[in-house]
C-alpha cells in the first residue's frame, strides 16, 4: 500500500525541488512499507536514509529561498526544524512501543501539507517575481 503519491498539483515549478519532494515521499512510502511487513531492520535503515534525505533537501530548499531573496525564511527554516525533531525523537523510540504506522502517517500528512502550503507560499513569490510584480 503506498501512503502517499506525488502528482503535479504538488509541483513547485522547479525540477531539481520537485525531484527531491519524489524522493522523500518514495523513501516514506518504502518505509511504511517495511513497518507493515514488521521488518524491523529494513526500517530502521529507512528512517535513517529518510533523515538524512529529508535534511539535506531541506538545506538545498532554504538556499534556494536565501538565494531568491525569499522574505520568510527564517520562518519557513522553524518548520524544517520541526519535522527533523520529530523524525529524531522517533528515531529514539525506536525500541518502545511506537505506533510506527501511525508515525509515518502523520510525517506523510506533515509533508504533503507542507509542500502544498508553505512550499507553495514561495512557488507564488517566485512567480510573482518573474511576472515583474511586487511580491506579495
Ligand atoms: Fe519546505
Amino acid at each position: 500500500m503506498t501512503l502517499m503519491l506525488w502528482d503535479e498539483t504538488m509541483s513547485v515549478g522547479v525540477p531539481e525541488l520537485d525531484s527531491q519532494h519524489q524522493t522523500l515521499i518514495a523513501l516514506i512510502n518504502d518505509a511504511y512499507e517495511a513497518i507493515r511487513k514488521h521488518d524491523e531492520h529494513l526500517m530502521t535503515t529507512l528512517l535513517d536514509q529518510m533523515r538524512e534525505y529529508a535534511a539535506m533537501h531541506f538545506h538545498f530548499e532554504e538556499e534556494y529561498m536565501r538565494q531568491t531573496g525569499y522574505p520568510d525564511l527564517v520562518s519557513h527554516r522553524e518548520l524544517h526544524d520541526g519535522f527533523n525533531d520529530k523524525v529524531e525523537e522517533f528515531q529514539q523510540q525506536l525500541h518502545s512501543k511506537t505506533n510506527f504506522s501511525q508515525v509515518f502517517v502523520f510525517l506523510s500528512r506533515w509533508l504533503t501539507a507542507h509542500i502544498m502550503k508553505e512550499d507553495m507560499r514561495y512557488t507564488r513569490y517566485m512567480a510573482q517575481k518573474a511576472a515583474g510584480g511586487e511580491p506579495a
